[in-house]
């Protein structure tokens, strides 16, 4: 068992009407194929994690790479992990509100910086992730 974990972040080419659909598509793949993470959205951005094992996570990003629902695709993160941070049972979603980001204003401005910024700023990405979950290991 080889576990695997990748972050990136892409940019909304639609409208929002599209998220349901997404979040839907997400969480019926991710559980056939034992994948968690979160997807977070906000302001025209996505930001998200993928845990689970390599293969699985690479075939399944390399789906989500081509989804012309969003484009700007940058890879922050990919690596090996000895143990999932992201327990929920599959893939979370989080359309993140004005209440959301009040509650959190250390993490407001992130996923409007460029996407070489948010790069260099990962465990920005990872607590933001972290902080909207419904269940990480700390
Ligand atoms: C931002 C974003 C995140 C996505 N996340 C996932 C995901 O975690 N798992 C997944 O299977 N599909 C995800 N998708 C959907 C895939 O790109 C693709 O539409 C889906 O895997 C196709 O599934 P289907 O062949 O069963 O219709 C995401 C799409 C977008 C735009």
């Amino acid at each position: 068992m080889s576990l695997f974990q990748l972050v990136y972040a892409s940019h909304l080419c639609t409208d929002e009407s599209v998220l349901p659909s997404i979040h839907s598509h997400a969480v019926r793949n991710d559980t056939a194929h034992v994948l968690s993470g979160m997807l977070l959205y906000a302001n025209g951005r996505f930001l998200q994690v993928i845990e689970g094992e390599r293969k699985d996570v690479l075939h399944t990003f390399s789906y989500i790479k081509q989804d012309e629902r969003h484009d700007q695709v940058h890879v922050l993160s990919e690596k090996d992990i000895a143990e999932k941070t992201f327990t929920h049972w599959n893939m979370g979603f989080k359309h993140l509100q004005k209440d959301d980001l009040l509650a959190h204003p250390e993490f407001a401005a992130y996923l409007t910086s460029p996407f070489e910024q948010m790069k260099a700023n990962l465990g920005t990405a990872l607590a933001m992730l972290k902080a909207y979950s419904p269940a990480v290991k700390s």
